[in-house]
């Protein structure tokens, strides 16, 4: 069987990024990040990745979106990608996106986003800040399969955290990117041992 074939997209710091990397590269070869993709050339994910010797590709915002997607579409079949991990992607989806991308998976959904909180509390931008302003008395990380919603799509996985309400949001900030860093390489690592199943990416005649 060959490695699975991971994409991440990421538009900003990449520190989830960055733990996939170094998980992916701990699993004997049975998976590999095939690159990262970001919408920003600013991203520091970029040089990140590039630093760890993964390849990166920008692929910036059109005025269409249709455009746009298709470019991204041609480099996961280019490189026959069986995964993609969100990871910070800053854009939604389009529909006629995640249809093109499971029928090469036998109509399976294979595509992942960590989000910081314990949805369906708080999605959406600035999801720490807002849970730590409302003194959330739980707060917690879920990794979830993706739909043309924003972090709508099927929960995964969901953890949670008690937090202290007087402690500062830096706190918090630090303890859920280390939940989500373990949460996110854990759940590439089950990947690896086939749960859940991988529809390997296979092109229609
Ligand atoms: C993470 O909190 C992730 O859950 C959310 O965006 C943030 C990205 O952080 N979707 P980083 O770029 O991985 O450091």
């Amino acid at each position: 069987m060959r490695p699975l074939r991971v994409a991440i997209f990421a538009s900003g710091t990449g520190s989830n990024a960055l733990a996939l990397i170094n998980k992916a590269q701990t699993l004997s070869g049975a998976l590999e990040i095939s690159f990262v993709l970001s919408d920003k050339a600013m991203a520091p994910v970029l040089k990140k990745a590039q630093e760890m010797s993964v390849r990166t590709y920008l692929v910036e915002k059109k005025l269409d979106r249709h455009n746009h997607e298709q470019e991204i579409l041609k480099l996961l079949r280019e490189h026959r990608i069986d995964w993609i991990f969100l990871a910070g992607y800053m854009r939604l989806l389009s529909g006629s996106f995640l249809r093109q991308f499971s029928s090469w998976h036998e109509g399976a959904s294979q595509i992942v986003n960590i989000h910081p909180s314990l949805l369906p509390a708080y999605p959406g931008a600035e999801a720490i800040a807002r849970a730590h302003q409302d003194r959330a008395s739980q707060t917690g990380v879920t990794v979830h399969f993706v739909d043309e919603g924003m972090d709508t799509g099927e929960i995964i996985i969901q953890e949670a955290l008690n937090l202290p309400s007087e402690a500062p949001l830096s706190d918090w900030v630090d303890a859920i990117h280390r939940l989500e860093h373990r949460m996110y390489s854990n759940f590439l690592e089950s990947l690896s041992l086939g749960k859940p199943r991988t529809f390997y990416f296979e092109e229609n005649p």
